[in-house]
């Protein structure tokens, strides 16, 4: 399918960020959106790449009142030299179907979704910012669109993609950051949502890390909804943990996200040799190794987040913290090699770094997946 192009005329492009030591997070956006419209009978059609602007829906619209959408996230990296890398796209395009297909959505060819990424990117190059450490994220998602109050799948979507510069998703940098374990609301159940990229599991978060803000910590700990022992996941990162040399990561048991990030550190921590087990794993698991001095570190890893060393874990009225590793800590290892790849300051072993170029060169795929 061809995509039609509308470059937005210089005058009317927007002012980019002038200091890019203060992006913040998903507060900037970029000049271009790629759309793309879904209906019954006619699949994907009219793919296009314009202004990034408003756009208007009737107020009866299904993804309003039964929020059926789905959305991923991925960054794209400006390396010394002025090229630019993304990280795994190909893991976003498959995931992206996965949550479609949970959502009852229709699915996209993954080499037609990596493309439109290109051809976005390729418009809006002089966005990727050139610090270390930002990154132009990439946010796709999906919406259904047609309007309609009974409760049933839409027969018309619209898939977007819009971009922005960033930096650190969290106030406190690469600096450890406090974490409160929910104990009275749940994020997801065993065959619920909890492993698709969807609002709701957002929406049910947001109460919880409110009242956790309120309570001084930057984010809540996860629980399992069953029997409130066993770690989930942080909601915007998977959780790890360093216990006497090994490294713990909850299993993907359908109620935590298959974050790429994660998949990519327990590949990184096995090329080290450093033992890494994905399993469950109990809150009290966890406090007891911190009352043995066994819990040498706490780390999350997320797209957005990257690799984010937590310092304090807060559970049943308690502080527990986290104290400061001697000698290089793991996370920041991570974090390093991660964020090296990703900026072709280290070499890439693995094959995980897509220069954007790489993108654009091939001819169009079909939008729809066979
Ligand atoms: C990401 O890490 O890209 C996400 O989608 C998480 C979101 C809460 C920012």
């Amino acid at each position: 399918m061809n995509i039609a192009i509308h470059p937005v005329p210089p005058a009317e492009r927007r002012a980019k960020p002038t200091d890019e030591s203060n992006l913040g997070f998903g507060k900037i956006f970029s000049d271009h959106m790629f759309t793309m419209e879904w209906s019954a009978g006619k699949g994907w059609h009219d793919a296009a790449i314009g202004k990034y602007g408003p756009i208007a829906f009737e107020p009866a619209t299904i993804v309003f009142h039964y929020g059926q959408t789905i959305f991923e996230g991925l960054k794209a990296y400006r390396t010394k030299s002025g090229d630019i890398n993304l990280f795994r796209p190909d893991r976003n395009c498959a995931r992206f179907n996965i949550s479609a297909s949970r959502l009852d959505m229709p699915n996209m060819e993954p080499d037609f979704m990596l493309q439109a990424i290109g051809m976005l990117l390729d418009m809006d190059r002089d966005w990727v910012p050139k610090s270390y450490e930002t990154s132009l994220y990439i946010r796709p998602f999906m919406i259904a669109t047609e309007p309609y109050l009974g409760l049933k799948s839409s027969s018309s979507f619209l898939f977007f993609i819009i971009t922005g510069p960033v930096g650190a998703y969290y106030p406190e940098g690469f600096n450890p950051v406090k974490i409160q374990v929910c104990e009275k609301y749940s994020r997801a159940g065993p065959g619920g949502l909890g492993s698709v990229k969807t609002a709701a599991n957002y929406a049910a978060s947001l109460l919880a890390e409110k009242e956790a803000n309120q309570a001084g910590f930057t984010q809540v700990l996860w629980l399992d909804a069953s029997e409130r022992k066993y770690l989930e996941e942080v909601g915007s990162m998977n959780i790890f943990f360093k216990i006497a040399g090994t490294v713990i990561t909850p299993p993907l048991t359908g109620t935590t996200l298959d974050g790429i990030t994660r998949s990519s550190a327990i590949e990184l921590l096995k090329t080290w040799n450093i033992p890494v087990e994905e399993r469950r794993i109990s809150i009290d698991e966890v406090l007891g190794a911190h009352t043995e001095g066994k819990l040498d570190e706490m780390f999350g890893t997320g797209t957005a987040a990257v690799i984010s060393p937590v310092g304090l874990l807060h559970y049943q009225g308690r502080d527990y913290s986290i104290p400061a590793v001697e000698g290089e800590p793991l996370a920041q290892r991570l974090f390093e090699q991660l964020m090296g790849m990703q900026y072709g300051l280290k070499p890439d072993p693995l094959g995980w770094i897509v220069p954007l170029d790489s993108l654009i060169e091939r001819p169009l795929a079909a939008a729809t997946a066979r």
